[in-house]
């Protein structure tokens, strides 16, 4: 049965993903689709609402990215955020121009809550704003539903033609009622019924990959972790023993990691499936040695990875497609068209110019890591397994700022399980986002026993957060740190003090490297 769509027509914001992640809560189903989608492709999808995002360019300047113009005449109603708002008004007779001043950060709106989109909202809400450009004359026809002091028009509706525009990002956590806003949009203007469910998406995911794979072989790259287990198991159920699960372990697994990922997926029976585990600890060791800079650190992780991939490939035969746990902040933040890299994340960047594969499946490329751990229920992974702590490709590897060496490898296991031991003694781990530590490269003097010390510094890092976009360090009670830090001193040689991270993400990012 074909679900009610709402497309997101991209136009190289950083939020786009999000902005569908956020329609789908709402129990609509919802594709971002490049904004050069063409008009008749659009008229055959007849989704029930599109929504232009935000992006980096300035609606008058070269090569900005614009829409067909009939598309405001397919009276399908249109949303347009932040450069999406401007360019439906520029398209429509509007005029976008520099703002005097520009808007970046959280902004009291003050909305006409006779408004289409905001009838329930609060007269005065705090939302997110990141603008240079502004609209500075609206577009005939619109009424201005929303104002802040900088940006006199913030909202604005053309009830008529079913056509809404928002300079600020509902999309995002930081704007108090966003999911508000967008289900008026969603349900009073485009009048969805929201009966859409993430397990409609498993299915149609198994059946496509069922579909493309044929009678292939199948190679997953198997790190243990959340997005790579529910990948493999949903790989399994499409093609069943296809697919061969390589487990490389490259010695920058969390404590006891390597041993129970084999436990998992191999010695227990649960799954069905061809499981390998590679021991290449050694082979990473080597590259990494003398290797301080994390995007070479990541580079040549990715890059001995994808070896290790070809050479375990030929032993088993020729094999078509190679399958990876890539999910959506993986790809945005490793940089989608013009947007900026920001860093290049293990399971997308780094690859080789040779790869002996006929292609890479990513299934869950368009998820979020909750949108990917609904899935890995539905695919009746244990929870035990479905909420552990997200752990990126290149392991400790990053979470080691400097060089990496098996002595601080050892330094970092032991007190990142400590960590991880408190807070589930604590009973907070299911609601902290992400929680680990990180090996700084300080040294510093401290005094144990009557001894002078001069050691390594830990840090911890817990943040919350709902779609690892953005973030915000977790308040941990003081007591937790105290025990944690006071463990990880007496326990952990070469550690005499242990720090806390109190940064958000921005301006951080949640890894520490
Ligand atoms: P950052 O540090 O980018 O982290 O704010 C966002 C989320 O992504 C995880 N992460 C990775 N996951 N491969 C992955 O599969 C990677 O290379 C990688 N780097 C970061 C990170 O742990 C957090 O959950």
């Amino acid at each position: 049965m074909q679900n009610e769509l709402v497309i997101v027509l991209d136009f190289g914001g950083q939020y786009n993903q999000l902005i569908a992640r956020r329609v789908r809560e709402c129990s609509v189903y919802c594709e971002v689709h490049p904004y050069t989608l063409p008009l008749e492709e659009i008229r055959k999808k007849a989704p029930k609402g599109i929504i232009f995002t935000g992006g980096p360019n300035s609606v008058y300047g070269a090569n900005a990215p614009a829409c067909d113009k009939a598309i405001y005449d397919l009276g399908i109603p249109i949303l347009g955020i932040c450069y999406g708002a401007q360019l439906m008004m520029a398209q429509l007779g509007g005029v976008v121009s520099t703002a005097p001043v520009r808007e970046y950060g959280v902004t009291e709106v003050t909305f006409d809550n006779t408004g289409k989109l905001f009838g329930n909202v609060a007269h005065k809400s705090i939302c997110l704003m990141s603008h240079t450009d502004y609209v500075s004359k609206p577009a005939d026809g619109f009424k201005i539903v929303g104002t802040t002091d900088a940006c006199p028009f913030a909202a604005s509706e053309n009830v008529e033609k079913n056509l809404y525009t928002v300079q600020f990002h509902p999309e995002v956590n930081h704007t108090k009622e966003g999911t508000t806003i967008l289900s008026n949009f969603l349900f009073d203007v485009c009048q969805c019924a929201g009966d859409w469910k993430m397990d409609s998406f498993v299915e149609r995911s198994i059946e496509a990959i069922r579909a493309k794979v044929g009678d292939g072989k199948v190679l997953c790259a198997l790190s243990g972790g959340v997005d790579s287990s529910v990948a493999a198991v949903m790989l399994s159920k499409a093609v069943g023993k296809q697919l061969t699960c390589i487990f490389v372990d490259h010695g920058l697994l969390r404590k006891n990691e390597g041993d129970e990922v084999e436990e998992v997926f191999s010695k227990s029976g649960k799954f069905d499936l061809n499981f390998i585990r590679v021991n290449a600890q050694k082979r990473f060791y080597d590259k990494l040695e003398g290797v301080s800079e994390p995007e070479k650190k990541r580079k040549i992780i990715g890059e001995e990875f994808i070896r290790v991939f070809e050479e375990e490939a030929k032993k088993i035969g020729t094999v078509d497609y190679l399958v990876q746990g890539t999910i959506y902040p993986d790809v945005i933040e490793s940089g989608l068209g013009d947007s900026a890299v920001i860093k290049s994340h293990h399971n997308v960047g780094g690859l080789p110019d040779y790869v002996d594969f006929k292609e890479i499946i990513e299934p869950l490329r368009d998820l979020f890591k909750d949108e990917v751990r609904k899935s890995g229920l539905e695919l009746g992974i244990p929870d035990y397994l479905v909420f552990r702590q997200p752990f990126p490709g290149p392991g400790l590897a990053i979470r080691i700022i400097g060089e990496v060496t098996e002595e601080k490898i050892k330094i970092l296991q032991e007190a990142d399980a400590i960590y991880r031991e408190e807070i589930k003694k604590a009973g907070i781990d299911r609601s902290i986002g992400q929680y680990f530590a990180a090996l700084t490269n300080m040294r510093s003097v401290g005094v144990m026993g009557d001894e002078r010390t001069y050691d390594y510094a830990v840090a911890l890092r817990a943040v919350n957060t709902s779609d690892f976009m953005t973030a915000d360090a977790a308040e941990l009670p003081w007591e937790v740190l105290g025990i944690v830090s006071q463990r990880i001193v007496n326990e952990v040689k070469h550690v005499n003090r242990v720090l806390y991270d109190c940064t958000g993400k921005p301006p951080a990012t949640i890894e520490f490297e």
